[in-house]
């Protein structure tokens, strides 16, 4: 980190002269109430020691972050493998139009058979436009597989989903209106017509999205958390990990390249995207779209969600000793751009809305830029400016950032985008 970018950052973005009451801390959307807080090296080890090599950084501080970040955050992931069979539940050679192959697999449980399955819906574009077999961008769904295409032939989630004011989900079950739901958030003929695979599942079947989901989700059987354990593994942590399970599978499948396998969340499942990225170097590229606190986002920044807002309003998603910093993220051994840092060298695209203040942009990019030292070190550039882009402006090499109009949401734009990135990244490893 040059002096320079410090002082910038300490000057220009962070200062702000109002205080605001520790106790009972507001959401803040003033930048100028933004309060001066610590910046955390990536560089600098638990033991005060600077990093000068890609060596060090792998062998030493690499692991002490993850592990923080598992013991303050994200809970420690459990490393028991549970045994696997993957079903093949349909196949589809003319999907979309007969531009794409559609599977459905599912991943079984075979140890715990009353456990639900983790349902894959698999598209593959027939007409291969690079060489070699497509690579796959890989991320959970919010609605059930069903939400992500109104093609007929994708089932229907019968898994507990949360209910919707539009009646397409009654009672916490999808009625067959709920197809298509959210098929603005996977434009998939765009995504197939560029060459690119995808493969996604339903985050409940993990986890159901309530502090009571655990009990039918992965972590009964993994580790439940009833001896509330400071490190207990959460729900976040189910989310990623299910992502490195949908990658097993995809290494088994010939159709697909899973060496260029792209994780990709939005929000909630941004976090759990960047925590999966930075556990599983398989992932050759990791994007956060609007992952916001938690995610990409600065903890120790005072704009938008904050940590005791998170840990509030959802309960069963991070560790317990997150909860201890509620009301003081500066006490936090770690912050959210050193998560980011996890994923170098390999290729990471922050993203966010304009409309989106509750995940803090601004933090995001900050969070992103403050990467490059990192990057640096194995020779690449990240994000390279200070200068908060203009709105459609994305900015960046290997660590890449842009900030699109309008709200909360997954657009065609942000897909334009992750994709063209893709593009890029897996042309120059070629
Ligand atoms: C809530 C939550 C955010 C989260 C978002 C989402 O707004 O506070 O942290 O990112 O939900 O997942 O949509």
């Amino acid at each position: 980190m040059s002096y320079r970018f410090k002082s910038v950052m300490l000057a220009g973005l962070l200062l702000g002269p109002v205080t605001l009451n520790a106790q009972n801390p507001d959401i803040n959307y003033d930048e100028s109430k933004v309060q001066p807080f610590a910046f955390l090296d990536p560089l600098i080890t638990y033991s005060a020691k600077r990093v000068k090599t890609v060596q060090r950084w792998e062998n030493e501080r690499r692991p002490e972050l993850l592990k923080k970040f598992a013991s303050e955050v994200y809970g420690t992931t459990p490393s028991r493998r549970l045994a696997t069979r993957y079903e093949l539940r349909s196949v589809d050679s003319s999907a979309l139009g007969g531009t794409a192959i559609r599977k459905q697999i599912s991943v079984i449980w075979t140890e715990y058979p009353d456990l639900p399955s983790l349902d894959i819906l698999l598209y593959v574009p027939k007409n291969k436009s690079g060489t070699g077999k497509p690579p796959v961008f890989v991320g959970l769904n919010y609605m059930g597989n069903h939400s992500i295409s109104p093609e007929p032939g994708i089932a229907l989630s019968t898994r507990w989903l949360p209910n919707r004011p539009d009646g397409k989900v009654v009672n916490n079950r999808a009625t067959e209106a709920a197809r298509g739901v959210q098929q603005s958030r996977w434009p998939l003929e765009l995504i197939i017509a560029k060459g690119y695979s995808v493969a996604t599942a339903y985050y409940g079947d993990l986890e159901p999205d309530h502090p009571e989901g655990w009990k039918s989700g992965i972590r009964s059987v993994l580790d439940p958390p009833t001896n509330q354990k400071s490190d207990g593994w959460q729900a976040i942590g189910v989310w990623a990990w299910g992502m490195s399970r949908m990658l097993d599978y995809l290494e088994t499948d010939n159709l697909v390249d899973a060496k260029r396998a792209v994780v990709m969340g939005h929000s909630r499942q941004g976090k759990a995207a960047l925590w999966a990225g930075a556990q599983d170097p398989r992932f050759a590229i990791v994007i956060a779209n609007e992952s916001g606190e938690g995610g990409a986002a600065l903890s120790k920044r005072n704009f938008g969600e904050t940590i005791e807002r998170l840990n509030r309003s959802f309960p069963h998603w991070f560790c317990p000793k997150y909860r201890t910093y509620n009301n003081r993220p500066d006490a936090l051994p770690v912050d959210q751009h050193q998560l980011l840092a996890l994923i170098a060298p390999r290729p990471l695209y922050v993203a966010s809305a304009e409309g989106d203040r509750w995940a803090d942009p601004k933090g995001e990019f900050i969070s992103a830029r403050l990467t490059d030292p990192v990057y640096q070190l194995y020779g690449k550039k990240g994000i390279g400016t200070d200068t908060w882009p203009a709105i459609h402006s994305p900015v960046g090499e290997t660590v890449r950032y842009h900030i699109r109009a309008g709200e909360h949401d997954v657009k065609r734009y942000d897909w334009e985008q992750f994709i063209d990135f893709a593009d890029k990244q897996f042309r120059k490893a070629q």
